[in-house]
């Protein structure tokens, strides 16, 4: 599949998505969404893609945000749908029903923090700079930045970096839990290869339940997620793979999966 604004490439089964404008550091335009609403919905039903990577063209930004030469044109109600847009393949993301890892290799500004926001695991080159700078715009983050970042730090830090615009370097963002480790620029790619191999060998069935179980605390309350988490136990319970992993277990020996 071709596209002007983004790579897919496939290594076993792991899908990676560079964004790829590097003279203009990766910034999303229209055509990057239209292109990337088209890829999410192939790979979402696609079973040879297990997990995905995304990560950015060059090794100065992962994604600099929203394009602002179009978004300069916006007026109230284009600019409601160009949030509503981003938000939506976004969403897209979050819900795609597989591991997805951002491989953050430099700057992660605006929509390309939100970008990562949106994804299960973010890990992060040294280089890799971190914030939401849309209040230097005259505009406020529109791509979930004011409801994710909230959610998996606190009001208190989300409201500092969204309302100054400060940038947060990879030590920071390690510290605040916003990635979960540094690498160097070069190891990166392989790093972020490694954990979805791993979780490609599991029964992708588990594999997927955990993540709607995960993904479910954005929601709704504990004790709806706990119900939730009980009856996709009893799914999980239902499928050859439970037999097959339990069974391998007692036997002492290796599960095969079928993902059934
Ligand atoms: N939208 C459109 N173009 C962008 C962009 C964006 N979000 N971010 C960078 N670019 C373009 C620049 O306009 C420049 O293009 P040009 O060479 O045609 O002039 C090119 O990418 C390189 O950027 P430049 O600013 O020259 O690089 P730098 O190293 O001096 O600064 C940044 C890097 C990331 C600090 C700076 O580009 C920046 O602040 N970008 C905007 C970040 C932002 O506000 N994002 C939120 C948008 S809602």
């Amino acid at each position: 599949m071709e596209f002007n604004t983004i790579k897919f490439s496939l290594e076993e089964s792991i899908g990676i998505i560079t964004i790829n404008r590097p003279d203009k550091l990766n910034a999303l335009n229209g055509e990057a969404f239209d292109e990337l609403d088209i890829l999410i919905k192939k790979i979402k039903n696609d079973n040879d893609v297990k997990a995905v990577i995304f990560t950015g063209s060059g090794e100065k930004a992962f994604v600099a945000g929203a394009d602002i030469k179009e978004l300069n044109k916006c007026d109230v109600e284009s600019g409601k749908e160009f949030a509503r847009k981003g938000q939506i393949v976004f969403d897209q993301i979050e819900n795609l029903g597989k591991p997805v890892i951002a491989a953050i290799n430099g700057f992660a500004l605006g929509g390309g923090c939100e970008l990562a926001l949106s994804c299960h695991i973010r890990l992060c080159s040294e280089n890799a700079k971190f914030g939401q700078p849309e209040v230097n715009l005259g505009i406020i983050p529109g791509y979930g930045g004011t409801q994710r970042l909230a959610r998996l730090l606190n009001t208190s830090v989300a409201a500092q970096y969204i309302l100054t615009g400060d940038m947060i370097t990879a030590e920071e963002a390690l510290k605040l839990g916003l990635v979960n480790s540094i690498y160097p620029q070069n190891e990166l790619l392989n790093a972020a290869l490694h954990i979805a191999a791993k979780i490609a060998s599991k029964g992708q069935i588990a594999i997927g339940y955990a993540l709607k179980s995960i993904i479910s605390t954005n929601n709704i309350s504990q004790e709806e997620g706990m119900l939730l988490e009980a009856n996709l136990f009893g799914e999980c319970c239902g499928t050859i793979d439970f037999s097959e992993g339990t069974t391998a277990f007692l036997e002492k020996r290796k599960p095969v999966f079928i993902n059934k």
